[in-house]
């Protein structure tokens, strides 16, 4: 069993952060210690980073908000440009500190990326990069509304290509309810992906969270 997973998406706001706290809530059910990182968070208004936050409710964990994000940046853009409009750079460092400290502490790691999975983290590497370093398997999460089929095995190729592993993909209903046509799109990437899709979470309403099982954890190896 691996350490934990990486949570990617086709794109920025497709679900990552729901699908992330959903899968944290999964394992604690099974009785895991999971910790959980959001390693740079962009966009963090005087609320604090709400996708860490998120993610440290889901985990019930008591560790520092500064060590789940160790990278917070004003501007709502990929981590090296928010940086960058702050005259600063991302602190590799700080992120490899944190994680060999989380991930020493828990059982397991829940770590969602920002944006998609070439998206620069720090000068000169990509969150695939990243999660390479960390040697996490992936979790790409996908929208369900047209264009997905193309964004979705897109990054399924660019994973494989990099040598990452695909643990599965979770389709998340993000943009409500689907038209007719985005229906019948969404049933051809459930086939193309066959056994790789491991979960889809339907349109919740409000603060609804995803019903357990929505995300198949025994088809992830637990
Ligand atoms: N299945 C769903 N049903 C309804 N709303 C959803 C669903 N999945 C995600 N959302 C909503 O879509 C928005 C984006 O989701 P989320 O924050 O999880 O995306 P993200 O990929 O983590 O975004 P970011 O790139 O900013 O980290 C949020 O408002 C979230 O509540
Ligand atoms: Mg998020």
């Amino acid at each position: 069993m691996s350490r934990g997973w990486f949570v990617t998406g086709t794109d920025t706001g497709v679900g990552k952060t729901v699908v992330s706290c959903a899968l944290v809530r999964g394992l604690r059910a099974r009785g895991l210690d999971v910790g959980v990182m959001k390693p740079a968070e962009t966009g963090v208004e005087a609320a604090g980073p709400l996708d860490a936050i998120a993610l440290r409710d889901a985990a019930a964990a008591s560790d520092a908000l500064d060590q789940i994000c160790p990278q917070t940046f004003a501007l709502p853009a990929a981590p090296t440009v928010a940086a960058q409009a702050e005259g600063r750079e991302v602190d590799a460092e700080a992120i490899r500190a944190a994680w060999r400290e989380l991930s020493s502490r828990h059982e397991f790691m829940i770590v969602e990326g920002a944006g998609g999975l070439l998206v620069p983290i720090w000068k000169g590497a990509t969150m695939a990069d990243l999660a390479n370093e960390l040697s996490l398997p992936l979790i790409i999460v996908a929208r369900a509304a047209l264009g997905t089929i193309n964004h979705t095995l897109l990054s399924v190729e660019a994973a494989e290509q990099r040598g990452l592993t695909v643990a599965g993909v979770v389709i998340s209903h993000a943009t409500g309810p689907l038209s007719d046509a985005d229906t019948l799109n969404l049933m051809a990437l459930r086939d193309a992906l066959g056994t790789r899709l491991i979960g889809e979470i339907p349109p919740l309403v409000g603060h609804a969270l995803p019903a357990e099982g929505a995300i198949d954890l025994d088809r992830l190896g637990l």
